[in-house]
């Protein structure tokens, strides 16, 4: 595939310097769902599946920018010296926006480049194809205009590159999994304090499946901000009595006792929500690290239940995967995955069954909605990085 890449950068850029390769995976999270943005807990890996580019400086300001996924918009062309979000400019708006952040950190990028990118990662499905491209355009700057970035400091300006230019309030999961990912580990991620620790996912008996229902998580966004504005409001009426910075500090224990101060009773089941399944995402690496497999399962269950009722971000499609999926012989458990409202749900299924998990839920789920999904057996991979050429 790199090869076929490196022949489509000589033709649309002609020939000259050989381009530089990077990668960017995209993410699944096994669990901790909408508890980023609380400061609470998460616990994603990076997929082997992701987003390619290809890269070489210019001599001029231009950049060009051409995606292999969006072929029919064609090349999109700007410069260093004007960049702001351009509606016209649609996918594109995500590398620029990372290369926009950089310079507002006041490092250096003046020179442009042609670059060229090409994702596996289905676009809308919840995987992270955006923080996918942020990332890997954020390792791409930094060896390029040699700027001696840490993972972190990238990390936080791909968030932030979301949140300010794109204008989605994000929390930092996406972005952390992707540039901290690590093969056949999932990482346990504090939001709050942003220390992690990886969890080997070594897993024999049974495999990890992605389902993709897809319906397109239309209205995702504006869905996405409200239920930040819920969390924050429930937070405040907490922060009224209780000396705690983030929902993610409350444990169901104390939530119990003061859930009376969140005065609008829906605000009260997303808080309820964010509480619950921070604690979930503990127990649940605990019960991991311990071999307790349908442990792990049950609390993914949980987690779909909580979506669902509480914070209301399923849907009906997701919902049907799922149920789906809850009534097949060797699931230990399943979810949805990602912001929710469409998009995907992860499975843990013993791995004899996968077959007739495909096979079966794929049929339910046609009957259901009238949808087709798509199956993917989790690979975890490594996280942003340069691909070496020999
Ligand atoms: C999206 C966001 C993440 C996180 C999840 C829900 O993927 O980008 O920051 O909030 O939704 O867990």
């Amino acid at each position: 595939m790199q090869e076929q890449l490196r022949r489509q950068f000589a033709e649309l850029f002609g020939q000259g310097e050989e381009p530089r390769h990077f990668f960017a995976p995209g993410r699944v999270n096994l669990i901790g769902e909408h508890t980023d943005y609380n400061g609470g807990h998460v616990f994603p890996c990076a997929l082997s599946l992701g987003t390619y580019a290809l890269v070489r400086k210019r001599k001029d300001t231009k950049i060009k920018l051409f995606s292999t996924n969006f072929d029919t918009e064609g090349m999109i062309e700007t410069s260093t010296t004007n960049l702001r979000f351009t509606p016209e400019h649609q996918w594109a708006n995500y590398p620029l926006g990372v290369v926009k952040i950089f310079q507002d950190y006041k490092l250096e990028i003046k020179q442009g480049f042609d670059v060229l990118f090409c994702g596996n990662i289905p676009n809308g499905a919840g995987l992270s194809s955006s923080a996918s491209i942020e990332l890997v355009t954020a390792v791409l700057l930094n060896h390029l205009y040699d700027l001696q970035l840490e993972m972190m400091e990238m990390v936080k300006m791909c968030q932030r590159a979301e949140n300010e230019f794109i204008g989605v309030s994000c929390g930092i999961m996406d972005q952390f999994a992707i540039g901290f990912g690590k093969k056949d580990h999932a990482l346990l991620l504090d939001c709050e304090t942003l220390r992690y620790t990886y969890s080997p996912i070594a897993l024999e008996q049974v495999t990890l499946v992605i389902a993709n229902s897809n319906k397109r998580r239309g209205l995702a966004d504006s869905k996405y901000n409200e239920r930040r504005f819920e969390c924050r409001s429930a937070l405040e009426q907490l922060q009224a009595v209780i000396h705690i910075h983030s929902l993610g500090d409350v444990s169901p224990q104390e939530f119990e006792k003061y859930k009376h101060l969140i005065q609008n009773e829906t605000n009260r089941r997303r808080a309820e929500h964010a509480v619950y399944e921070n604690q979930r995402t503990i127990e649940a690496v605990e019960k991991l690290q311990a071999g307790d497999l349908h442990g792990f399962g049950h609390l993914m269950n949980e987690s779909h239940r909580s979506l669902r009722d509480l914070y209301e971000v399923t849907g009906a499609e997701l919902d049907a995967l799922v149920q789906a999926a809850w009534a097949q012989e060797g699931v230990l458990g399943s979810r949805m995955t990602g912001a929710g409202f469409g998009g995907c749900t992860v499975s843990l299924v013993e791995s004899d069954k996968v077959e007739s998990f495909i096979q079966d839920v794929g049929k339910v789920y046609r009957q259901a909605s009238g949808l087709e999904a798509a199956f993917y057996r989790v690979e975890i991979g490594d996280g942003a990085r340069e691909l070496l050429q020999d």
